[in-house]
C-alpha cells in the first residue's frame, strides 16, 4: 500500500475526489496525512470526516520561505510518503522539497501548460478568447508549474462565462487527478531519474502524455 501526503490550502475538492477513489478501491493507497498552511482550509474538515490525520503548518508563523519549507520537509519526512500530492497548495516551494522528493511529488494546475503558469489562468483564457482550456498534472520541479508533464485534460471553452468554466475545470480535475494518482501507485507512471522524462507503461499517449478531451 502506497503512502500519500496531500498538501492543501483551501476547499480540498480534489482531496475529496482522491479520498473517494481510495474508498472505491481504485487507488491502492492510504493518505497518511493532509497538511495545510491554513487552519481554516475546508479540506481539513473533509480529511477529519474521512478519519485522516491532519497537520497545520501556518506560513504566517515563519520568517522566511526557507524556514517554512524546512519545517514542511521535516514534517513530510516523519510520515515517509511514497507520493506527495499538491492539491491546491497555494505556496511557491523553494527547491528543497522538489529536489529531495524528485519523482515523488506532483501538482495539478488549471491551464494547459506551458500556457499560463501562475495565477488567474481562467481570466487569461477568457481575455485571450482561447478556444480550449484545461488542466495539467506534472511532477514538481524547482521551476514553478514547470516540471515534467504527465497528463492534460482538455475542454472546449464554448465561450462560457468564467463561473461555468471554473466548474467544468474542477469536474475534470476530479476525474483526471485520481486516475493519474492511481497509475503512479500502480507504477504505470514514473519519472526516469536518468533523463527527467516521464515513463508510461500500458497507457495510450497523445503528444507524449496522457491527454484526454472531456465533455464535462
Ligand atoms: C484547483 O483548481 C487546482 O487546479 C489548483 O487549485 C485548485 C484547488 O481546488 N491548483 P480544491 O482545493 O481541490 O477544491
Amino acid at each position: 500500500m502506497k503512502r500519500i501526503i496531500v498538501l492543501i490550502s483551501g476547499s480540498g475538492s480534489n482531496l475529496q475526489a482522491i479520498i473517494e477513489n481510495i474508498n472505491l478501491g481504485l487507488i491502492q493507497a492510504e493518505i497518511v496525512e493532509v497538511i495545510s498552511n491554513d487552519q481554516n482550509a475546508y479540506g481539513l474538515i473533509r480529511a477529519k470526516n474521512a478519519n485522516i490525520d491532519t497537520f497545520v503548518l501556518d506560513h504566517k508563523s515563519f520568517n522566511s520561505r526557507d524556514e517554512y519549507d524546512d519545517a514542511l520537509e521535516k514534517r513530510i519526512q516523519i510520515k515517509n510518503p511514497d507520493l506527495i500530492v499538491m492539491a491546491g497548495f497555494m505556496r511557491i516551494l523553494t527547491p528543497l522539497i522538489p529536489t529531495k522528493y524528485k519523482g515523488k511529488i506532483i501538482n495539478i494546475h488549471p491551464s494547459l501548460l506551458p500556457l499560463y503558469p501562475g495565477l488567474n489562468t481562467h481570466e487569461k483564457v477568457i481575455n485571450n478568447s482561447d478556444k480550449e482550456h484545461g488542466i495539467s498534472i506534472h511532477f514538481v520541479s524547482p521551476v514553478l508549474d514547470g516540471g515534467p508533464l504527465i497528463a492534460q485534460g482538455v475542454i472546449d471553452t464554448n465561450d462560457n462565462l468564467i463561473e461555468l468554466l471554473i466548474k467544468r475545470i474542477h469536474s475534470m480535475e476530479h476525474l483526471l487527478y485520481p486516475l493519474v494518482i492511481q497509475y503512479i501507485c500502480e507504477e504505470k507512471i514514473y519519472l526516469e531519474h536518468s533523463n527527467d522524462k516521464v515513463a508510461f507503461k500500458d497507457i495510450e499517449l497523445t503528444d507524449g502524455i496522457l491527454k484526454i478531451k472531456y465533455n464535462v
